[in-house]
């Protein structure tokens, strides 16, 4: 397995401390847009340190936490029930239609080929299935700048509109819908037709 990493490993660099700079208040949400619980397996894609997928555990059969950083993994592994994964997005080491539920929360702008990992996740993701992406809203100004930001540390980001990642997932016969929060995010949930 090859995994291509950024020339600056700014996750390995901010993984010991992570988890307390971003505490994840929106499990609530985030569990009733996936239709949760389920008795299947839920993927956090890019999911860095599990701070999502801890929430989201106990409320699915089994929780795999997908990345391409060894140090946010190593946060990972230290929270009960996450089973945990260095791989990219963009290959998943998964079957097909292995994956009940799909999360990916602030990932999406820093994935090195979107279009490949979206592609990946759906491949994975089970009729009945449902894939929720959380991003920053790009149509606000504070995420302008924070686009701007990363680019001046060389991060490999790029954003896209809520649409534009929804009219991908539809491209890939998901069937896709956006929500926007008042605090500047956007969400996409995406679902494979079928049987749960
Ligand atoms: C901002 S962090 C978010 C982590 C987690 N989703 C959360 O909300 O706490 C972005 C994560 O994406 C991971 N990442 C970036 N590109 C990736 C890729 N192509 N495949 C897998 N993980 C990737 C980084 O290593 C990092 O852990």
């Amino acid at each position: 397995m090859v995994l291509t990493m950024p020339i600056i490993d700014h996750f390995g660099l901010m993984a010991p401390h992570y988890d307390r700079l971003a505490s994840f208040r929106r499990g609530e949400r985030m569990a009733e847009l996936l239709r949760l619980p389920t008795r299947g397996s839920i993927l956090d894609a890019a999911g860095g340190t599990g701070r999502v997928a801890q929430h989201l555990a106990p409320q699915a059969g089994l929780a795999i936490v997908i990345d391409v950083s060894q140090p946010m993994l190593r946060q990972a592994a230290a929270k009960p029930s996450l089973v945990v994964v260095q791989a990219e997005v963009e290959n998943l080491p998964l079957p097909r239609r292995s994956q009940a539920r799909i999360v990916m929360v602030d990932a999406f702008h820093h994935l090195r080929d979107q279009e490949r990992a979206l592609a990946e996740m759906a491949r994975v993701l089970e009729p009945g299935g449902c894939l929720v992406i959380l991003e920053p809203d790009v149509r606000r100004l504070g995420v302008r700048l924070i686009a701007l930001a990363e680019r001046l540390l060389l991060m490999r980001s790029r954003f896209r509109h809520g649409e534009v990642i929804a009219g991908m997932a539809m491209r890939l016969g998901l069937v896709s819908r956006l929500e926007r929060d008042a605090d500047g995010s956007v969400w996409i949930v995406a679902e494979r037709q079928g049987e749960d």
